[in-house]
């Protein structure tokens, strides 16, 4: 029934309500409607939620009006959000308008139709909040990619202490329990390894101990809970989550611990802000969110990601990738070799595609425009806030084959030339982040994080299996075994 929806045949029978000079097609009017206020946004809610779940929600209104874009309200809506009414874009086509900065604004969309509380964060508007209008942005988003140039040297030795640890916990939870839980043990590699990277420090030896997975979760909780179930009760979670903020204060002490950790390890960053006009103090409030909210908030989501597609995808995907991996790595894991692995590379792309880390973009109408799906195009008003849901724009059978399938060499070849569909990044991975746009500022540094992580994977283990559950973010992932390399 998909295909049929995105078909662009099936709407050329619709009656075009009139033309416009931007563009050779039908001008539609955006259809759906918001409700009656108050009451719109809650029905719309509980739907997301609990009735159809996500992607119901968006399928079947996309069904209903035959068309990729339509009207509908996000949560969270009252009390927490003024204003719950977006546009909602649901192809490729039109999805990337979002990217376009000459139409829209990217102020204080990071997470949606709210913003949690500055109280989160030192009472900062952090880079992810500010639109690269603002002079902050640049400043900010520059001392990003000076730290991550600036620490190059450091990632491969790094990620392979980092990544031992992880695997002798799961070999050791295997063989004593018969299976092993690969959230815990990979949340606490993933900031050793940041950690380690970017500031040469072992987090156990500082105060922070072994803490910093269960303080950053909560952290994160507390800004996103408006638009995450956790799997409590329906009742629970809209009286607590849903419409009212979670009060900032009992989240202080634990933000504080990891304040004072960066703080103390990240001297030379902090003195180079000061020098460009930023406080060490606005320094250091964005230096944490970066690492714990934008790194290691991003990995918690794409490693089990990761062992999720590629576990599914079996063992005769594991032995071509464990071939491909070793015979280029046979004189050792370096960027050099990283490029001589075009399965590695296509499978992490692939489940960047299908499976978008980050799967909801926001940004605001700064003038009236034009947007284009495959088959009409639609009057935007300046002021409306746009909303891409991606997993649906990556998905989108105008584009891809088979778009619902994980096809490990989709991206090898010719079908390289598709990356500019691929947008995990808030951009299409043909382009790069820069200063002047609002593309995640560690999109080289994750690919390369990625493939290292698959790379030793399978310089380790011939295959392995998982099993899948769902979870507030990402996939809940267990292993179930893991079987050593052979050849
Ligand atoms: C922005 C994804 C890792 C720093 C973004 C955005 C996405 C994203 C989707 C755009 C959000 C929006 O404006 O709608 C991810 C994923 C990651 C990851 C999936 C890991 C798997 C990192 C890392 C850094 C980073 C390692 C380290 C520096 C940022 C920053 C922004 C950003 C600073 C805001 C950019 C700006 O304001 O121009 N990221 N990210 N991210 N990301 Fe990442």
């Amino acid at each position: 029934i998909r295909a049929s929806i995105f078909d662009p045949l099936s709407s050329i029978t619709k009656p075009a309500t009139s033309t416009s000079p931007e563009t050779n097609l039908p001008i539609r009017q955006i259809p759906g409607d918001y409700g009656l206020p108050g009451i719109g946004p809650i029905h719309d809610r509980l739907d997301y939620f609990y009735n159809q779940g996500r992607d119901e929600f968006f399928k079947s209104r996309m069904q209903k009006y035959q068309s990729t874009i339509y009207r509908v309200n996000m949560p969270p809506g009252p009390f927490i959000a003024t204003n719950s009414h977006v546009i909602v874009l649901l192809d490729g086509k039109s999805f990337p308008a979002l990217f376009d900065l000459s139409k829209v604004e990217k102020k204080n969309v990071f997470t949606g139709t709210y913003m949690p509380s500055t109280d989160l964060t030192g009472g900062y508007r952090i880079l992810s909040y500010l639109d690269p209008s603002e002079s902050n942005h640049t400043k900010l988003k520059q001392l990003l990619f000076n730290l991550i140039k600036s620490r190059r040297d450091y990632v491969i030795p790094e990620f392979n202490s980092s990544i031992t640890d992880l695997f002798e916990v799961l070999e050791y939870d295997l063989a004593t329990k018969g299976k092993a839980d690969f959230a815990e043990p990979s949340e606490q590699a993933a900031f050793n390894f940041l950690s380690g990277a970017f500031f040469g420090v072992r987090p156990v030896d500082t105060p922070l101990g072994k803490d910093a997975p269960t303080l950053i979760s909560k952290w994160v909780l507390f800004n996103l809970a408006p638009i995450l179930s956790v799997g409590l009760p329906k009742e629970i979670e809209e009286a607590t989550l849903h419409t009212v903020r979670l009060p900032s204060a009992l989240v202080q002490s634990d933000y504080h611990r990891l304040y004072e950790f960066f703080s103390s390890v990240a001297g030379p960053v902090l003195e180079e802000a000061e020098q460009s006009g930023i406080s060490r103090d606005e320094a250091c409030h964005n230096i944490l969110f970066a690492v714990c909210f934008n790194s290691w908030g991003g990995f918690k989501i794409l490693l089990p990601s990761l062992m999720n597609w590629i576990g599914r995808a079996g063992v005769e995907l594991h032995t071509r990738l464990a071939r491909e991996i070793r015979t280029a790595t046979a004189s050792g894991v370096t960027m050099a070799a990283m490029e001589k692995m075009p399965l590695m590379k296509s499978v992490i792309y692939e489940t960047m595609r299908i499976d978008p880390p980050v799967p909801l973009q926001y940004g605001k109408a700064k003038k009236d425009f034009v947007v284009e799906s495959h088959d009409a195009a639609y009057e935007v008003k300046e002021g409306e806030m746009l909303f891409g849901y991606q997993p649906f724009a990556t998905k989108d059978p105008n584009i891809f084959d088979r778009p619902e399938e994980f096809v490990p060499d989709r991206f090898v070849g010719d079908g390289e030339e598709l990356l500019s569909h691929v947008m995990w990044s808030n951009g299409p991975e043909t382009e790069q982040s820069s200063v002047a746009n609002k593309q995640c500022a560690g999109k080289d540094f994750v690919v390369m994080v990625a493939r290292l992580f698959v790379v030793e994977l399978f310089r380790r283990y011939d295959s392995f299996d998982v099993e899948v559950a769902a979870s507030p973010l990402g996939a809940k992932v267990t292993l179930t075994s893991l079987k050593r390399a052979t050849f």
